[in-house]
């Protein structure tokens, strides 16, 4: 193992902590309007069937589109949309509209809002949701991914032509450099 130096560790307390997130839309209709919220509390969830996840508090105006259509997308700006991705979480559909943010388009499944300005938009389908406290965990099973083709490299959504924005201690990141190639390096390891 490459040497660090200061390892002696303290403790912080229990918080919810994830070392990098992602920056991201949610859209969801209500009462037949498009509404879009920030969320950075998101991952993927399943391989087979292709699912993700996203945490959203029990108090937001989306919450209410997710249950009333049991339908969700997940839109990814890219650091160019910085300011309108912060809007939306500084704003609530609640006190005010949000659906003339972005353009919508709808796909596969109807009643989920898709964010043409984002480079990327991943249309769920509400599989579960699952009540832990504060926060409903919503997972979807994705129906489909709308790619720019811009953005797109041999099939795939490419990070570097995306540019999304990185979520870390309340402030947003642009992707760092690339360190290496998955599920590869770790062969050079050796046993000490
Ligand atoms: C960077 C950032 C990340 C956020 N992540 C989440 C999140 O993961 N879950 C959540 O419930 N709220 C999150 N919020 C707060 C909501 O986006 C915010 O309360 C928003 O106004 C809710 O909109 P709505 O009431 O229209 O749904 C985040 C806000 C920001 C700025």
């Amino acid at each position: 193992m490459p040497e660090r130096e200061n390892m002696e560790k303290i403790t912080l307390g229990p918080m919810s902590y994830m070392s990098v997130m992602p920056t991201l839309l949610v859209g969801a209709n209500i009462r037949g309007k498009p509404n879009y919220m920030t969320a950075a509390w998101a991952t993927v969830a399943c391989m087979a069937p292709p699912m993700v996840c996203v945490a959203i508090n029990k108090m937001r105006y989306t919450a209410r589109g997710i249950e009333e259509n049991r339908t969700f997308s997940l839109n990814i700006p890219s650091l160019e949309q910085v300011v309108v991705t912060d809007h939306c979480g500084l704003v609530s559909g609640a006190h005010e509209d949000k659906s003339g943010v972005f353009r919508s388009f709808y796909g596969k499944l109807k009643t989920a809002p898709l964010a043409e300005e984002c480079p990327v938009n991943i249309e769920c389908r509400l599989f579960k949701s699952v009540d832990c406290g504060s926060h409903l965990l919503y997972i979807g099973e994705v129906a489909e991914i709308h790619a720019e083709t811009s953005c797109v490299t041999e099939g795939k959504p490419d990070i570097t032509k995306i540019n999304p924005i990185i979520y870390a201690q309340s402030a947003y990141f642009g992707v760092g450099k690339r360190a290496g190639k998955a599920f590869s390096e770790g062969k050079q390891y050796k046993k000490t």
